[in-house]
C-alpha cells in the first residue's frame, strides 16, 4: 500500500484525506512508461474508460484531465451557451459554477436542504425562466440528490439534467449509481476522491451522440473518424488525460468496492465514537440512497456542543489533526457576483452549513484507532 505522506503518519499527524494506492497502480504505470505511450494514446485510457463506465452502469466513459473540465465538456456537449441559464445548488464546490461560466451561460442558485445538504428540489421551480436549459444536480459529500423530483421538474420544463458526481463514486439512488441518473455526468479523480488518478476526470453518459461530442471537443475538435486533417469546424479544448494517469485510474477502479466500503466504515466508526455528544450533526442517509461518505462532514451547533466550529478546528490542528471548512455558498462568491450572478435570495441552509461545517479526516486508509483518537479530541474539546 502506498500512502502519500507516510511521514505524517510517523509524526502522529492525520491529514484530512490522502489517497490510498493499494492495488496495481505501480505495475500499470511502469508498464505504460515502458511502452512509451505516456500521453493521450495508449491502452490504459480505453481500459480505464471501459472499467469505470461499466462500474457506473453506463455505455460511455470519456476520460479527461480533471473533474472541472469534465463538467465543462458535458455542458458543451449539451449545447449550453451564452444567454442560457443553468440551475445549480448554492452549496457546492466552486468548480460546478465555473464550469457553467466557461460556456458563457449563467449559473442560477438554489438553496440546500437541511438533511442531505444537496439542492432543495422544492425550491427549484421558482428559479426556472425561459432561459433555463439545464439543472446541475451536485451530489454533495457522498449523498445522492433527490433525483426523482429533479427529473420530474426537468421533464415538465424540458430541461437537461447534468450530474456533478465528483464526490460520489459508488453512491446509489434507488438501486442505480450516481452518474447514471441524468443525461450526462462528470466525475473527478483528484487525489482526495474515492478513486483517484492524481489529477483526472471522466464524463459518463448513455447517449451515443453526447459521447461522440465529448470525444470531439476533448481533442481540439479534430475529426473523430477518418484522416487527421488540420481543419477544425468548431472551437475545441485540449482536455485529454494521459495514459500514465489512466493507468493509475484502472488500478483504482479494480479496487473501488473496497474503497467505498472503507469510506462507509469510517463513517460508522465516527458515529459510534461521537454518538453521545450533543451538538454534532452528520449528513443523513435517506431511505433508498447509499451515501459513500466521501467526507465525514459534521455541523457543529455551538450552544449544544459548547465550542464553536472554528475553535474546534484550532484544537484539532494543535493535536496534528487536519480538517477543512465546508464550501462557502455560491451567492457569496465575489467572482460570480462580478460575472453577473444574482446574490440576493434566501440561502439560509447554505449559510448555516458554511458557518458551522467541518470535514474530519476521511481517507480510505484511515484506521479505527485514528478515528478513536480524533473523536477523543473532539469530545475533550467540547469540555466533556
Ligand atoms: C462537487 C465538485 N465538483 C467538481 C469538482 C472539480 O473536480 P477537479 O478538482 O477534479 O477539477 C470537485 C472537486 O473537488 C467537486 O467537489
Amino acid at each position: 500500500m502506498i500512502r502519500s505522506n507516510s511521514g505524517a503518519e510517523m509524526n502522529n499527524n492525520i491529514p484530512v484525506c490522502e489517497p490510498l494506492l493499494g492495488g496495481r497502480e505501480r505495475e500499470y504505470v511502469l508498464d505504460a512508461l515502458d511502452s512509451g505511450w505516456i500521453s493521450s494514446s495508449g491502452k490504459y485510457i480505453a481500459a480505464f474508460e471501459r472499467a469505470f463506465a461499466s462500474y457506473i452502469g453506463v455505455k460511455h466513459g470519456i476520460a479527461v484531465a480533471n473533474g472541472t473540465v469534465a463538467l465543462h465538456l458535458a455542458l458543451t456537449a449539451l449545447g449550453i451557451k451564452k444567454g442560457d441559464e443553468v440551475i445549480i445548488p448554492d452549496f457546492t464546490m466552486i468548480a460546478s459554477a465555473f464550469a457553467v461560466c466557461y460556456t458563457g451561460a449563467k449559473p442560477v442558485f438554489v438553496d440546500a436542504e437541511a438533511r442531505t445538504w444537496n439542492i432543495d428540489p422544492s425550491k427549484i421551480e421558482e428559479k426556472v425562466t425561459t432561459k433555463t436549459k439545464a439543472i446541475m444536480a451536485v451530489h454533495i459529500y457522498g449523498h445522492p440528490c433527490e433525483m426523482n423530483s429533479i427529473l420530474e421538474i426537468s421533464k415538465k420544463h424540458d430541461l437537461k439534467v447534468i450530474e456533478d458526481a465528483a464526490e460520489v463514486h459508488g453512491a446509489e439512488y434507488l438501486g442505480k449509481k450516481c452518474g447514471n441518473l441524468g443525461d450526462i455526468a462528470g466525475f473527478s479523480f483528484f487525489a482526495n476522491k474515492i478513486a483517484t488518478t492524481g489529477e483526472g476526470g471522466m464524463v459518463v453518459t448513455n447517449d451515443d451522440e453526447l459521447a461522440e461530442k465529448c470525444r470531439y471537443f476533448r481533442n481540439l475538435c479534430f475529426p473523430i473518424k477518418g484522416e487527421r486533417v488540420h481543419l477544425h469546424n468548431d472551437i475545441g479544448f485540449n482536455y485529454r488525460i494521459s495514459n500514465l494517469h489512466a493507468a493509475i485510474g484502472l488500478a483504482q477502479v479494480q479496487k473501488i468496492d473496497f474503497y467505498v466500503a472503507r469510506r462507509r466504515e469510517n463513517n460508522r466508526f465516527y458515529r459510534e465514537y461521537l454518538s453521545e455528544i450533543p451538538g454534532i450533526t452528520f449528513q443523513q442517509e435517506l431511505a433508498g440512497s447509499k451515501n459513500v461518505y466521501w467526507m465525514n462532514a459534521i455541523v457543529i451547533d455551538r450552544d449544544a456542543f459548547g465550542t464553536s466550529r472554528n475553535e474546534l478546528k484550532v484544537k484539532l490542528k494543535k493535536e496534528g489533526i487536519d480538517t477543512r471548512y465546508f464550501f462557502c455558498g455560491m451567492h457569496r462568491q465575489p467572482s460570480l457576483v462580478k460575472y453577473g450572478c444574482q446574490r440576493k435570495g434566501n440561502y439560509e441552509v447554505a449559510d448555516w452549513l458554511a458557518e458551522n461545517g467541518l470535514y474530519l479526516p476521511s481517507g480510505s486508509g484511515l484506521s479505527e484507532s485514528e478515528i478513536e483518537r480524533i473523536s477523543g479530541i473532539i469530545i475533550k474539546s467540547a469540555g466533556r
